[in-house]
């Protein structure tokens, strides 16, 4: 066969194909930073939709919907800098405590924000995944959650993954669950349980761990989100609102992580000759 008709592979098809984020409007560029230094898995919290809303004088809703673009230019930053894998909170296990027009309101809207960017993000060769508890969520979210992974999956540039009903405690209740049923059934052995296997019951058992963890709006905590792939993440946390939030923020994240040094326990005496 001669080189002209030899098939191209689907890998090589999928690369070609990818859409390069569009610039940002300010003309910024991603940091000069060396490739061993990026981190492999950034976890954002959305934090602040609410407040910079408030802020304004509008409902809370409207927070939400500003921080839509704010997600998207993320993503394109991610895609920039070589970040494979940005997995974002978008809504908790715990956010069911809202007023029900709120909760409404974002069920709605997570269905809306996946049909409107699923096109741009297979476009920019992102895949799009889900994590979550099922029971409780809306199953028109579910439904446009597996239709945006059907979509785009095998999609090489990023994973985007949307924690819709996820917490972190649930997620590992899940799993231990689940680890209890195969025990019953003899497919898993008792007291072999080891970090690997526990891994393997998460709801996305191949998402590295976290690396860089950011939380927008000032909050300083976890809220319940990836606590066990988050063990050894460097927590950045940053004062602006999420509707605030653009590539460049993810930036700035993305230098101070660079700079800092990840040791894991082990320590290196500076004394020592
Ligand atoms: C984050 O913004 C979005 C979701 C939790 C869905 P918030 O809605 O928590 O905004 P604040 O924290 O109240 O300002
Ligand atoms: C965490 O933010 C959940 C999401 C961003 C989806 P919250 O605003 O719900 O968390 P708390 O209430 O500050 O802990
Ligand atoms: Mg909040």
């Amino acid at each position: 066969m001669s080189k002209e008709s030899a098939p191209v592979s689907f890998k090589e098809q999928s690369t070609q194909r990818y859409e390069p984020p569009y610039a940002h409007p300010s003309g910024a560029v991603p940091p000069r930073i060396p490739a061993e230094l990026i981190p492999e898995h950034v976890a954002i919290v959305m934090d602040g939709n609410g407040r910079w809303a408030n802020q304004r004088g509008l409902p809370r809703i409207e927070g939400h919907k500003a921080g839509e673009p704010a997600l998207l230019d993320v993503v394109a930053g991610a895609i920039e800098l070589g970040v494979k894998y940005v997995t974002v909170y978008a809504f908790s296990t715990e956010n069911w405590k809202r007023s029900p027009e709120e909760v409404r309101f974002l069920m709605g809207f997570n269905k809306d924000v996946l049909r409107r960017q699923r096109d741009q993000l297979n476009r920019w060769g992102v895949e799009v995944r889900w994590s979550g508890r099922k029971p409780r969520l809306w199953g028109s979210v579910i439904r446009e959650l597996q239709d945006a992974e059907r979509l785009t999956r095998g999609n090489t540039q990023c994973v985007l993954t949307m924690c819709i009903n996820y917490g972190g405690r649930a997620e590992l209740v899940d799993g231990f669950n689940r680890m209890a049923e195969d025990v019953a059934k003899g497919r898993l052995k008792p007291g072999g349980i080891s970090e690997k296997t526990v891994q393997k019951y998460l709801y996305q058992p191949d998402l590295p761990d976290v690396d860089l963890f950011m939380r927008s709006s000032g909050e300083q905590r976890l809220s319940n989100f990836l606590p066990w792939q988050s063990a050894y993440a460097e927590f950045v946390f940053l004062d602006e609102l999420w509707p605030d939030v653009d590539r460049t923020t993810l930036y700035k994240a993305v230098e101070t992580y660079a700079r800092r040094d990840r040791r894991y326990g082990a320590a290196v005496d500076s004394a020592a000759v």
